[in-house]
């Protein structure tokens, strides 16, 4: 039995499977640890043997039901030849996209680069209880974007001058993106992950009227080629507000993860026939424990009889303090 993927399939709703996004990774001090002795973030990712440690840490401490493998969206813009590279406090930094260097990567290239990774699969696969998921994701096509393009001019606003400039470029991106994203999560699956998410954190700064080319459609693609290859798919569409509904009308994907600015009463009654995944605010995991058990029992009960993965509406916020973790998890399970 999976608890995670009959959720995602057979639509299980007896039981809640647990994760978190971003749950391997900054506020675990026992992945400082291993961090501060690799100042290169790419380097960490393409160690198959760290990797894999920091994958199970999660999984050690509160005996989660799926690992998420410790690597970054950004892995693949580095397979596409752009340098990639994260300076503290201030996030990624990409140098500028050169369209030759992008169009002459062939699959051969790209896996060679991305290799390590699947190793790191292999063996958490080996290390990780018959029982529990290894999920495995990609950025989708327009969040890769955002960062390839350096479409941002602040943390979280689009520079429309910029994305107007750039439609030529975002077309041939999309056009052949698609590709490298469905090989790469093919290379995962057969290194023995069985879930795929894909994040769309940028797709709330998405004009309207791009919605269509720049948002479902690629995840409509790329959601076909896992239904096609019978991959359970998480779609995480961030920011989209009452567009979820439509995305989830086109898209159609197994589990659908709500952000926390989504009413989780609107979500169980008009998104229906799918899985949902988290919705809850990260930023309640900085309060005391009265709080989290009173908001996490409040998603708890509304999603109650229909299948539900226990999730946050992002990922885990550094500042977290790893008990708090720990005491939500041991809250759902008791509950009831
Ligand atoms: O535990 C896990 O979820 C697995 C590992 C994982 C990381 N990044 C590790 C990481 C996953 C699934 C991601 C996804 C990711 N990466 C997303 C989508 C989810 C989201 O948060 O919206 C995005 C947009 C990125 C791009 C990215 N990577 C940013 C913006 C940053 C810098 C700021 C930040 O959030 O940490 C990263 C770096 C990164 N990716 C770190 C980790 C643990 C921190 C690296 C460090 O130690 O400096």
């Amino acid at each position: 039995m999976n608890k995670l993927t009959d959720c995602l399939t057979k639509k299980k709703s007896s039981c809640i499977p647990i994760w978190f996004m971003r749950q391997a990774g900054r506020y675990l001090p026992e992945f400082q640890q291993i961090r501060k002795k690799n100042p290169n973030f790419i380097n960490l990712c393409l160690n198959s043997n760290l990797s894999s440690e920091i994958t199970m840490q999660p999984i050690k401490r509160y005996d989660l039901d799926a690992a998420i493998i410790f690597s970054d969206i950004l892995m693949v813009p580095y397979a596409l030849k752009q340098k990639v590279s994260f300076i503290k406090d201030e996030g990624p930094i990409l140098s500028s996209f050169n369209i030759e260097n992008f169009l002459e990567t062939n699959e051969k290239d790209f896996t060679n680069k991305l290799n390590p990774i699947y190793d790191s699969i292999k063996k958490t696969r080996k290390d990780l209880n018959d029982n529990k998921s290894l999920i495995s994701f990609v950025g989708s096509p327009w969040t890769l974007i955002v960062y390839m393009l350096g479409l941002k001019k602040e943390k979280n606003i689009l520079d429309l001058e910029i994305l107007n400039s750039k439609k030529k470029e975002i077309k041939i991106i999309l056009e052949k993106i698609n590709y490298f994203l469905t090989s790469h999560i093919q290379n995962q699956i057969n290194a023995g992950a069985d879930v795929v998410q894909l994040f769309d954190s940028w797709a709330g700064l998405i004009p309207k009227k791009d919605l269509n080319d720049y948002c479902y459609k690629p995840n409509l693609k790329i959601v076909n080629f896992c239904k096609e290859k019978k991959i359970p798919v998480i779609c995480f569409p961030k920011g989209l507000n009452e567009n979820y509904l439509e995305f989830l009308k086109i898209v159609n994907p197994d589990g659908l993860n709500i952000d926390f600015n989504i009413d989780p009463h609107w979500a169980r009654k008009h998104l229906d026939n799918v899985t949902i995944q988290g919705g809850m605010d990260p930023k309640i995991l900085l309060q005391g424990n009265e709080k989290i058990f009173e908001e996490a029992e409040k998603y708890i009960k509304i999603f109650k009889g229909s299948p539900y993965i226990f999730n946050l509406g992002h990922g885990l916020l550094p500042q977290t303090n790893p008990d708090r973790v720990k005491e939500l998890v041991n809250f759902i399970r008791n509950y009831e």
